[in-house]
């Protein structure tokens, strides 16, 4: 049986997906959520409150993670529903069509739990799943990390920092400081030390 290595997905890492839910008419929903690997057959997902996919999975077992890098997609699904030609039907569910891959994951374990971050105080959800079956769409599959964007952007702030003054080095700093926290918690090692790298050069600037 596949497993999430054979997709490209590394135990710790977190990867962006979209995630379809079977909503209380059994109409499909789509959401980009954040993946982290635990394994070879384990998932965690950290859900907000207020989205139809963590109500829909409270009312079901199973969803579905889709992998692909379709930016419409991505909108789609982020600001409403991608349309329903979009999906089809997989296991009393529905994927995405145009994913490189999907699979079904079952529900182990869900709690919620209050979290602080730099937005406050909120209730998150907590999902544990098991990885059931995995379709490819094709051979060579590249979930999504951001950590490696993270790392060139960084790098291109790095490479003008000299060129710039005022608001826009202020502006550089800040970015620099936010593309540091999402690596340390998206990436894998070498995106750290990569990084930690990149921070080094660009506080000789100070
Ligand atoms: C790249 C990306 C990753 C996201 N990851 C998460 C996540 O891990 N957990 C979460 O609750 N929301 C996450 N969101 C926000 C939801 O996708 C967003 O609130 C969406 O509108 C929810 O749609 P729904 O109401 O159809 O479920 C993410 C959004 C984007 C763009």
């Amino acid at each position: 049986m596949l497993n999430l290595k054979s997709i490209g997905m590394e135990p710790g890492l977190l990867y962006e997906t979209i995630i379809t839910t079977l909503n209380p008419d059994n109409t499909p929903n789509a959401a980009p959520i954040g993946v982290t690997c635990k394994g070879l057959d384990e998932i965690i997902i950290y859900l907000h409150q207020g989205s139809h996919t963590v109500k829909n999975i409270k009312n079901n077992d199973t969803f579905i993670v889709n992998i692909l890098n379709d930016p419409i997609l991505f909108v789609q699904s982020t600001i409403g529903n991608p349309p329903i030609e979009s999906f089809v039907e997989y296991r009393d569910n529905y994927a995405l069509k145009n994913s490189e891959a999907y699979f079904k994951a079952q529900i182990t374990k869900r709690r919620e739990v209050q979290r602080k971050d730099q937005f406050g105080v909120s209730k998150t959800t907590i999902v544990n799943a098991h990885v059931e079956e995995i379709i490819k769409n094709q051979d060579c599959v590249t979930p999504l990390n951001r950590a490696i964007y993270g790392i060139i952007e960084a790098l291109v702030y790095l490479t003008r920092i000299n060129m710039v003054t005022g608001d826009t080095e202020k502006l550089y700093k800040l970015r620099i400081k936010e593309i540091n926290r999402i690596i340390n918690k998206v990436g894998a090692s070498n995106h750290k030390d990569a990084m930690k790298t990149i921070l080094q050069e660009f506080n000789k600037n100070d």
